[in-house]
């Protein structure tokens, strides 16, 4: 059976690094006992060497919540894929909403995606629309939003890559997306990359969700959604409901 992917986004939470350790250690021993979830935790940038050392055998991996697209140089308060690589990470988040609303572009992210799977980090690329229409136009937005994401990408290289659908309305939001709709858009989004790349390639590649996903919603999202996966935010922080998500999607 192939693993289900967990990844906890903590966003710019928490603001010690005693916090960071504590969420981090319970978090790592309740993966211990996990049989059939592979855990990805994603701290803010300053916490990542700290916590990569407080490893001992992987039950957790530690991944990054975004990358520059340039190796070196002149760009201040980036950080380059090859220094997250140097690291030892395997995991990287890229093109998060919340960084798009910022003035990311799908060119950028292009770049970014290609980078990470050309040096062997699994990029998480985020996709998402912003509101739903009656007329499918969200479709419409997506589809392109996934192809020049992916515009860089050959075939060859896209066994790293994951997918994380997370649709803007439902992120940070009271409920999540309705685990029929998300049903709906993972076999939508695994079409547009078995026409970008093929079939197999297609069905090999993890689509995670992600938008409001607690411990109560998370099985019957990742069941009937038909999904490889979770991207949890809010809840990926609060350990006692991280850790009771996680049990639930192992069980
Ligand atoms: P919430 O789980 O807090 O809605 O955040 C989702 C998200 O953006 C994860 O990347």
């Amino acid at each position: 059976m192939k693993k289900r992917i967990i990844v906890g986004n903590w966003k710019m939470n928490p603001t010690t690094f005693d916090e960071a350790k504590r969420i981090f250690k319970s978090t790592k021993s309740a993966a211990e006992k996990l049989k059939s979830v592979s855990v990805v935790l994603c701290p803010p940038f300053v916490y990542i060497p700290q916590l990569l050392n407080s490893r001992t055998e992987s039950a957790v991996s530690v991944g990054a919540q975004d990358v520059y697209f340039e190796e070196r140089g002149s760009f201040t308060g980036e950080i380059s894929p090859l220094m997250l690589k140097d690291l030892g990470i395997k995991y990287v988040i890229v093109g998060h909403s919340e960084k798009r609303a910022k003035g990311q572009t799908d060119e950028m992210i292009a770049k970014k995606v290609a980078m990470l799977l050309e040096i062997g980090i699994s990029p998480i690329l985020c996709i998402g629309e912003e509101t739903r229409s009656e007329d499918g136009a969200h479709l419409d937005f997506l589809k392109s939003q996934i192809k020049n994401s992916l515009n860089k990408v050959s075939k060859k290289n896209i066994g790293d890559l994951i997918v994380a659908y997370e649709p803007i309305w439902a992120i940070g939001a009271k409920e999540a997306m309705k685990p029929e709709d998300i049903y709906e858009m993972s076999i939508f989004i695994r079409k547009v990359l078995a026409d970008l790349y093929g079939h197999d390639e297609a069905v090999a590649t993890p689509v995670l969700y992600g938008g409001s996903v607690n411990f109560r919603n998370a099985l019957e999202i990742f069941e009937k959604g038909q999904i490889n996966g979770l991207l949890v935010g809010r809840e990926s922080v609060n350990v006692a409901g991280f850790v009771e998500l996680l049990k639930t999607i192992d069980a």
